[in-house]
């Protein structure tokens, strides 16, 4: 007999497992201030490039005030109870209509969370006799939610039309046998690689399979596309998306979620998403301002240009200076080095300390050993000024990964003492 509590503390996860030396630094670091291109880290002002405001509206003046204007005038408990029992309002039922507008849909539904609703979506959707074929690199609430399914599930390697034509043949066998439907889950942009998914030619498979696409537009809802509907319009295919997800934790920086597509199935949807169904509804607040932040999507064009001014200056400037940055055709910008985990956490360590910069660091298991990824998001909040300092930066640090001046040093343990 084990006791539960007992073993987890003795492994702490692979995450966790740092926890002591990592904690508050490396892992929860606390970015303080106002959110824009340069925020407060320990007492010192660095310039940040892991936040996913991508538009820079988090703290534009109007949004500011359009936040404060909401919660005076609803309080952030209106509406009480799930959507379907007494949570329901006209500004939930506006904003799924300007969304549904927005990016081409018949129908919109809000989700509270768009981690949890992409797994109630996949739960909602399939059932045992169904299949679910979808990229080996998608995010985590799309194999939460496949880990729900109760019928076959195949994986294609990523972004790889002939592994997906070929796992498409399997699930066919399967479903002629169990009379079920197929269901293809992509991602619009990927977060890691910024690549994006090969929706037109995922799209194109329609001729010669029978199946539905769910697509999880997290990153590229608000940046892709020529009117900011997504990586389905830059791709000129959204009409082939038989299901449209995004976040609002990114481009309109904010918490909540929502799925569009045909009237039909949005009802069905609203009916049978157990995430939605079982929870409160999204505050008054965040329905309004959610209203806002879409309005300046759709008529102002001038941050996602800014935006991009800034991702083509970065990752142009990369490239010239020597940087491997994949394969990425996105805002989402990887640098890839090679390290060790340890010369990683020294690298990050010195440029948080010593160059003022703050990104994200991945490294393995998420990624193969031996890789250091920096990402960077890059957002109309950051400056001309910003990327060259950035690029600077990291050529120096570049300069010193490659002298061996990280290495032999477990530079964790000593964070704890800065
Ligand atoms: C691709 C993708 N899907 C879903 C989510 C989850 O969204 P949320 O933060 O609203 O739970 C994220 C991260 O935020 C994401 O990157």
């Amino acid at each position: 007999m084990a006791d539960i509590f007992k073993r987890l503390q003795e492994n702490m996860g692979p995450l966790g497992h740092y926890h002591k030396e990592a904690h508050g630094y490396f892992t929860f670091p606390k970015l303080e201030g106002e959110i824009s291109n340069r925020m407060v880290f320990r007492g010192k002002k660095l310039l940040i490039w892991s936040l996913n405001n991508y538009l820079g509206l988090a703290n534009l003046p109007e949004v500011r005030k359009a936040d404060a204007d909401s919660a005076k005038e609803y309080g952030l408990a209106l509406p009480m109870g799930a959507r379907m029992m007494s949570g329901n309002s006209d500004n939930h039922e506006l904003l799924e209509k300007n969304l549904a507008e927005f990016v081409h849909k018949e129908d919109c539904f809000l989700l509270n969370y768009g981690y949890q609703g992409v797994v109630s979506i996949i739960d909602a959707l399939v059932g045992r006799h169904d299949v679910i074929v979808y990229d080996a690199e998608a995010h985590a609430c799309i194999i939460d939610g496949v880990r729900l399914h109760a019928g076959k599930r195949f994986v294609y390697s990523h972004n790889d039309i002939e592994s997906l034509e070929k796992q498409l043949g399997h699930a066919q066998k399967v479903i002629e046998q169990t009379g079920g439907g197929i269901l293809v889950i992509t991602e619009g942009v990927f977060g890691m690689s910024g690549n994006q998914g090969k929706l037109k030619e995922i799209v194109d498979l329609k001729k010669k399979f029978e199946f539905r696409l769910l697509v999880d537009d997290a990153h590229g809802f608000g940046t892709m596309g020529k009117t900011g509907a997504g990586t389905g319009e830059q791709q000129g295919v959204q009409n082939g998306i038989d299901l449209y997800f995004s976040t609002f934790a990114k481009s309109i920086a904010l918490i909540g979620a929502f799925v569009a597509g045909e009237k039909p199935v949005i009802d069905y949807l609203r009916y049978n998403m157990r995430s939605q169904i079982f929870a409160k509804s999204l505050p008054m607040p965040i329905v309004v301002s959610a209203l806002k932040r879409l309005e300046l999507l759709k008529n102002e064009p001038q941050h996602k240009e800014k935006l991009w001014t800034i991702v083509n200056a970065l990752q142009k400037g990369l490239v010239n200076a020597g940087f491997n940055i994949g394969t990425t055709t996105t805002p989402v910008t990887p640098v890839i080095l090679n390290g060790t985990v340890e010369e990683a956490t020294y690298l990050t360590l010195d440029l948080r300390e010593n160059f003022n910069i703050f990104c994200s660091i991945v490294v393995y298991p998420v990624v193969p050993k031996g890789v250091i990824l920096l990402r960077l998001i890059p957002t109309a909040a950051h400056t001309l000024e910003d990327v060259e300092e950035t690029i600077a930066a990291f050529t120096e640090v570049q300069k010193r990964l490659k002298a061996g001046k990280y290495a032999g040093k477990s530079q964790i343990a000593q964070v704890a003492d800065l």
